[in-house]
C-alpha cells in the first residue's frame, strides 16, 4: 500500500510505531521496522546523549531498515540535553524524527540539513498549521482517545482528523485509538495517510516490558483509562489502578491547590517499576482507551500482517460492495 506516508519515510506499511517512555527500545523499533513499518526508539528512556548513540547502534544491527527516533520536548524545569540528544541522532544516521509536546522549531534547522524527516505529533488543529509552517515534513495527529497525552481540547479522531484534512498540504498519519485494518481504512477514508499506534505495540512479543503490562492491556477494556492531571494542564490518559485512583482523589480534595509535588509518589520514576519489574499499581503509566480492542499479544510481524490482510479485504470487498452500481 503506497501512500505519502510509505513514500516520504522509504516503509512498506503506512504503520508507525509511536514513541513509548520505557517501551520504545530498539527491541520493538527493530521488530516493527523488520515488519515493513517505521519503528520509533524513545530517545528520552536513554538517559543521557551517549546512552541514546549506544540504542541507535544497537537497533542498527537488528535491522538494516529505517527506524526513527522520539524526541519529547517536556514541560520541565531542568531541561535534557537536547542539543546533546541531536547530535546522537544526526551521528546515528538516523533519518526520521518523531517530536512531541513542545514547539521543535529550535531544533528543525540541524535536523533538516542532515536530511532527517520530521514527524511532530499534535492533538489540535493549530498545532498541526503551526508544525506545518515551521517546516515539519508531517504530522500525527492524536485523537482524545490516544494512550499518554491527548492535550486539552478533548476532540476525538472522528472530528479531529477531517478537520487536519481539510487544512493541512503536508501529509499526517492518524493517532490514537488505531488498532486493526478497520482501524487504518477509516484513518484513509478520513484523510490520513498512515497510522501512528502506541498501546497496540505493547502488547506484543517483541515489547521489551514485563508480561504483567501486556496482561492488563489485554484484560482491560475501553472503560478503564482515567485522565490525570488535568488540574495541571498536563492531561495524561493512563490504566486505573490503586495509585491512579489515589491521584485523582487528591486531585479532588486539593482542588486548585494542587501541585505536582503532592503527586510525586504516584507518577514520578514510576515507568521502571511498571514496565520492567512488572509492578502495576506503582504508579500511572500511559494506555489508550484502545485497550477495548486488544485482545492478543502477537508478534509484531503477524499484527503487522494482519492489519494490512484486514485493511485490504475491507477495501476490497466491503467498501467495494457499497460502490457497486
Ligand atoms: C506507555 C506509553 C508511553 C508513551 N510515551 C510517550 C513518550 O515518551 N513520548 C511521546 O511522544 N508519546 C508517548 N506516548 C504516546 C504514543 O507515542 C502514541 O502517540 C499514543 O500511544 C497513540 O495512542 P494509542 O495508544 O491509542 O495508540 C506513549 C504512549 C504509551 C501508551
Amino acid at each position: 500500500m503506497k501512500t505519502q506516508i510509505t513514500e516520504m519515510l522509504g516503509i512498506e506499511h503506512p504503520i508507525v510505531q509511536g514513541g513509548m517512555h520505557f517501551v520504545g527500545l530498539a527491541e520493538l523499533a527493530a521488530a516493527v521496522s523488520n515488519a515493513g513499518g517505521l519503528g520509533v526508539i524513545t530517545g528520552l528512556t536513554q538517559r543521557t546523549p551517549e546512552l541514546l548513540a549506544k540504542e541507535i547502534a544497537r537497533c542498527r544491527e537488528m535491522t538494516d531498515k529505517p527506524f526513527g527516533v522520539n524526541l519529547t520536548f517536556l514541560p520541565t524545569v531542568s531541561s535534557p540535553d537536547y542539543p546533546g540528544y541531536i547530535k546522537a541522532i544526526i551521528e546515528g544516521g538516523v533519518k526520521v524524527v518523531e517530536t512531541a509536546g513542545n514547539n521543535p522549531q529550535k531544533y528543525l534547522p540541524a535536523l533538516k540539513e542532515a536530511g532527517i524527516k520530521v514527524i511532530h505529533k499534535c492533538t489540535a488543529v493549530r498545532h498541526a498549521l503551526k508544525a506545518e509552517a515551521i517546516g515539519c515534513d508531517a504530522v500525527s495527529v492524536d485523537g482524545f482517545e490516544c494512550g499518554g497525552h491527548p492535550g486539552e481540547d478533548d476532540v476525538p479522531n472522528f472530528i479531529l482528523l477531517p478537520r487536519a484534512a481539510d487544512v493541512l498540504k503536508i501529509p499526517f498519519l492518524a493517532s490514537g485509538g488505531m488498532a486493526d485494518g478497520r482501524s487504518l481504512v477509516a484513518a484513509l477514508a478520513m484523510g490520513a495517510d498512515g497510522i501512528n499506534m502506541g498501546t497496540r505495540f505493547i502488547a506484543t512479543q517483541e515489547a521489551p516490558v514485563h508480561a504483567n503490562v501486556k496482561a492488563a492491556i489485554v484484560a482491560a477494556s475501553e472503560l478503564d483509562t482515567r485522565l490525570v492531571m488535568r488540574p495541571l494542564r498536563n492531561t495524561e490518559r493512563v490504566l486505573t489502578n490503586q495509585a491512579v485512583e489515589r491521584l485523582l482523589e487528591k486531585e479532588k480534595t486539593l482542588g486548585a491547590n494542587l501541585k505536582f509535588e503532592d503527586i510525586l509518589p504516584e507518577v514520578a520514576g514510576v515507568y521502571p517499576k511498571i514496565m520492567q519489574d512488572g509492578t502495576m499499581d506503582a504508579g500511572a503509566w500511559s494506555c489508550g482507551m484502545v485497550a477495548g480492542l486488544i485482545h492478543d499479544v502477537p508478534t509484531v510481524k503477524d499484527l503487522i500482517d494482519r492489519i494490512m490482510a484486514e485493511a485490504h479485504d475491507i477495501i476490497g470487498k466491503r467498501l467495494a460492495r457499497f460502490d457497486a452500481a
